[in-house]
């Protein structure tokens, strides 16, 4: 789905070496002499000469970026602006732009800079100060993460011509449901979106079909509309814990569909267990107030063909105990190997 061409494959596999997501990890296997065209205060490894590391480096401001760069990583450092013109040179070469843990806001973000890139593939902008999303126009955008910022709003259509873009990443940010309607109608490829850790009231609306995955952890999310997951037919794993959700939020069978496989609701305000399909695989529902087991909620009909396809199940900090299960349980939930009450 995603084939891999060669330089890429040299990155990953250098970034494995060198411990890439540990950001005070200085990649120092890898440095040897520098490019020729580096700028003095960064490295350009001439074993991989398309990447160029300025990461913390203290940097105030980001260097000319010189022709031939694809990789940039400019990751904790001490920015907070980006002057036109530093990416001149790479308009369209640029694929990688790694930007996380500086102080950067959207009024210091000169136009002439990150809205000149039209190859960027990566955009990583976690841990700065961004009230508004920047986004690139390069199409050939894939993935977006820009989680632990001050985003409180994300303009619908922004995303709109990103035809490759397949994970958003915005949780830890001050989103309300209001701020990010329509944000995510355009990528029609998208397959993983986390909003963790926002303000929604409810689940994000308009978000492409293709969706894999969509979690929403810790929001004030108190209902799911009607038919919600039917219009997510790959939807696999949803993730909504720690949020305000009441059995009155819930329309019956609104968590009733065959794609998804993990369904994460503990830590709500849930009294009774929610319909769930037989092809789920694992349900938490852990420190709800759950308070009665009920059966037709996994399985309507028991029969050779008819039962519930769970292998975990947490039920721990409710107001029920095994006890609560009937004797029939054992025949639907026959592929359960973890049911957890305390
Ligand atoms: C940028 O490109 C110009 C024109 O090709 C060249 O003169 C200059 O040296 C380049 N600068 C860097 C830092 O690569
Ligand atoms: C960024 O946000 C942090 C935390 O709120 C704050 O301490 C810092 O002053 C902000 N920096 C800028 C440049 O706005
Ligand atoms: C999207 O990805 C495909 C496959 O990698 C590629 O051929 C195509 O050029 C990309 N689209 C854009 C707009 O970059
Ligand atoms: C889920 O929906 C299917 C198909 O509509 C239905 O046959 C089944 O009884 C429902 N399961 C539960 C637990 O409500
Ligand atoms: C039982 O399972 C079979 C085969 O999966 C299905 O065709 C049938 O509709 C199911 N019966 C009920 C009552 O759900
Ligand atoms: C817990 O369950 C018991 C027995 O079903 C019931 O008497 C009690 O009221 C419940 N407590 C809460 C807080 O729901």
């Amino acid at each position: 789905m995603f084939p891999l061409r060669l330089p890429l494959l040299a990155v990953l596999i250098s970034l494995a070496l060198c411990q890439f997501y540990d950001y005070d990890e200085q990649p120092v296997p890898m440095l040897g002499p520098s490019g020729p065209n580096c700028d003095r205060e960064c490295d350009c490894p001439i074993s991989f000469p398309s990447a160029m590391y300025c990461d913390s480096r203290k940097l105030k401001a980001v260097p000319m970026v010189p022709t031939g760069i694809k990789y940039l990583y400019l990751q904790n450092n001490q920015l907070e602006d980006i002057k036109a013109g530093v990416f001149d040179n790479v308009t369209d070469t640029l694929r990688w732009l790694v930007l996380d843990k500086n102080q950067l806001t959207n009024g210091k973000i000169e136009k002439g800079s990150i809205d000149k890139l039209t190859a960027l593939e990566k955009l990583f902008f976690s841990f700065n100060n961004l009230t508004e999303p920047i986004i690139p126009p390069s199409k050939a955008l894939e993935e977006l993460k820009m989680t632990h910022n001050k985003l409180s709003k994300f303009p619908s259509g922004l995303l709109d011509d990103k035809e490759n873009l397949t994970s958003i990443n915005i949780q830890h940010n001050q989103l309300t449901s209001d701020a990010i309607g329509g944000a995510f109608k355009g990528p029609k490829k998208l397959l993983s979106l986390d909003v963790s850790h926002n303000k929604l009231k409810k689940l994000p609306v308009g978000v492409p079909s293709s969706l894999e995955i969509l979690y929403a952890d810790y929001n004030n999310i108190e209902s799911i509309a009607k038919e919600y997951l039917n219009k997510l037919p790959s939807l696999r794993y949803l993730r909504i814990s720690h949020n305000k959700l009441m059995d009155s939020g819930i329309p019956a069978g609104a968590f009733n569909v065959t794609s998804l496989l993990e369904l994460d609701l503990s830590f709500n305000k849930l009294q009774s267990i929610p319909e769930i399909n037989e092809m789920l695989e694992q349900f938490y529902l852990q420190a709800n107030e759950i308070n009665k087991f009920d059966l037709a909620s996994f399985c309507k009909y028991v029969g050779p063909l008819n039962y519930s396809r769970l292998k975990h199940l947490r039920l721990d900090a409710n107001n029920i105990t095994h006890h609560s299960m009937p004797a029939e349980s054992v025949n639907c939930l026959r592929q359960a190997s973890d049911i957890m009450f305390e």
